[in-house]
């Protein structure tokens, strides 16, 4: 998607060769014209794949996954890396490990927001090792929905996650495919 690679350009920064920094548009502030057109480009993508249920993980998630919900005129759901004493009834959790950020969660979801019998779309902001991708497929596994596709803003195509996900069948479309980065350059994959 030209916009979405304009402003990784313009906007983003490669910390090294592993991190992209796009707080200025994604993560932190929200270039809200764009994450429009990143919704209305992933309904077009998977308008005939029968969904009936978009998700995404908090927090960077939410603004793209909420313009595709829109778009798609389909309910959102968002799943928790926090649980507190507020969110009761019947939970559906599994442990994911964040090997970009060292850090490890219970991704939550509350079993009514994901019943079963579900199509599912994944929305999510980056995709690396597919750790995060992998916690969904199990709590939708769990729920007894299933996932229908995976949308994903900038994938890192130099890490393992979109091939482990092409292995279990799972559809991945990626609006910005990353080859390689350094402080000099950032190279597009097609
Ligand atoms: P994985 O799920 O694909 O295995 O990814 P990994 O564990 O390595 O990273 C998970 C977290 O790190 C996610 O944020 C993801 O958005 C973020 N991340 C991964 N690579 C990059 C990158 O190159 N740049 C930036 N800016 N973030 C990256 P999160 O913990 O879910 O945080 P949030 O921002 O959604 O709250």
């Amino acid at each position: 998607m030209q916009m979405l690679k304009d402003a990784i350009l313009e906007r983003g920064k490669a910390l090294n060769q592993d991190v992209l920094l796009v707080d200025s548009f994604l993560n932190h502030q929200v270039d809200v014209p764009l994450m429009k057109a990143i919704g209305e480009e992933f309904a077009k993508h998977f308008a005939d794949k029968g969904l009936t249920r978009i998700v995404t993980i908090e927090s960077s998630g939410i603004a793209p996954a909420a313009f595709t919900a829109l778009a798609m005129g389909l309910p959102l759901v968002i799943m928790k890396k926090q649980t507190s004493k507020i969110m009761n009834g019947d939970l559906l959790q599994t442990t994911v490990r964040s090997f970009t950020k060292g850090t490890q969660y219970e991704l939550t979801v509350k079993h009514e927001f994901l019943p079963a019998g579900e199509k599912i779309l994944l929305i999510d902001d980056f995709l690396a090792s597919g750790e995060a991708a992998f916690g969904v497929l199990n709590l939708v596994q769990q729920a007894g929905s299933e996932v229908c596709g995976v949308g994903i803003v900038i994938e890192k195509a130099f890490q393992s996650g979109h091939q482990r996900l092409a292995d279990e069948g799972m559809g991945v479309y990626s609006l910005a495919r990353i080859a390689s980065m350094s402080a000099d350059a950032i190279t597009f994959a097609e």
